[in-house]
């Protein structure tokens, strides 16, 4: 295996063998981390952020990834650089990988974060775009397989708008694992048939099923894990908010829905969430169309079946371990 150089613009483009050995690499640097452990294997190397869409858990993830690895950062913001207003993107990519190692990229079209990597001379690494979120899926599924100790032959059931991009890449991620991916959400918001078409011969190659459908029952004692994301994602306008609640309530997250998944059945979220009104969108939504919770009820997100937030450190085990793969350049692993 040889990651040196490479991007990592999406799952699709690993093996299932590179994968594993991605969360490998996560789970010792987890190790290293809680042990004090030094591990600044790139006193000597810089890294660039680039956001074109707002985070916390990705930047930071990022940020503290790499100072843990000895590097130096620069995160640029929505307004704080040329890219695309005043500069290319494949001018932005020859720049920057004249001065940095790595460059993280989170924004909107997917061929924006692939121009970027065709034109830059050091790794790319994919911070989410409207098609997927790869980084998302890598701890998640670290997530998962230390709740559970194994991947193979789980069943994972992301509840809701399952065409978004972190569907997108746990529908990927988990016909390579192994693990049966149940799609369930409103017709009209479902999967993309090139997504499924894509993913199938893969999961029939590691001998899992893909599953899309609108239909809650599917979940009924088959899902180990119950997985939402917001109703609607960055950048989609609000004025949609009203369509999507419509659409999305009869598959919000409650206790009854997880009561249908097995009795140890764990419940995960990318974050952030609105599962109550402590945000200034959730208020607004809710003057708006009087709902105190939306994908998920506090109930749920709050109980001992919900592992969101060791999900959420997960995020910088996971990149740490992308960055150190594809930036070591110094023979075996
Ligand atoms: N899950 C996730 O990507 O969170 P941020 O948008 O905060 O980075
Ligand atoms: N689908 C969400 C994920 C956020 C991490 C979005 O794109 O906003």
């Amino acid at each position: 295996m040889d990651f040196t150089g490479r991007d990592f613009l999406r799952i699709l483009d690993f093996s299932e063998d590179e994968l594993r050995y991605m969360l490998v690499v996560a789970r010792k640097f987890k190790e290293m981390k809680r042990a004090g452990q030094n591990h600044k294997y790139f006193p000597n190397k810089n890294i660039a952020i680039l956001f074109e869409k707002t985070s916390t858990r990705t930047r930071c993830s990022f940020e503290v990834g790499a100072y843990d690895l000895g590097m130096g950062v620069t995160y640029l913001d929505p307004t704080g650089s040329q890219m695309g207003h005043k500069e290319s993107i494949a001018d932005t990519a020859r720049v920057l990988s004249r001065l940095y190692d790595g460059i993280e990229y989170r924004g909107f079209d997917q061929s924006v974060v692939d121009t970027l990597a065709e034109y830059s001379d050091v790794p790319v690494w994919n911070g989410l775009t409207d098609e997927c979120h790869p980084t998302q899926a890598l701890g998640d599924f670290m997530t998962i397989e230390e709740h559970f100790g194994y991947l193979k032959g789980l069943t994972l059931a992301f509840v809701g708008d399952t065409r978004n991009n972190v569907a997108n890449s746990l529908m990927t991620m988990s016909a390579k694992m192994g693990v049966n991916f149940i799609a369930c959400g409103p017709a009209s918001l479902a999967t993309s048939d090139e997504m499924v078409t894509k993913c199938r011969p893969i999961a029939e190659k590691n001998g899992c099923t893909i599953t899309v459908t609108d239909d809650i029952r599917a979940l009924d004692g088959k899902a180990d894990v119950i997985y939402t994301d917001v109703w609607l994602s960055l950048g989609e306008p609000a004025e949609k908010w009203g369509e999507r609640i419509n659409l999305l309530k009869p598959y919000q997250v409650t206790m009854d829905l997880m009561n249908r998944a097995k009795p140890t059945a764990v419940f995960l979220h990318c974050l952030p969430s609105f599962h109550d009104l402590n945000t200034s969108i959730a208020r607004d939504v809710h003057e708006k169309y009087g709902l105190s919770e939306m994908e998920v009820t506090d109930e749920v997100f709050n109980s001992e079946r919900s592992i969101v937030f060791e999900q959420a450190e997960n995020r910088m085990h996971t990149i740490k371990s992308v960055m150190f793969l594809t930036l070591w350049e110094g023979g075996n692993k």
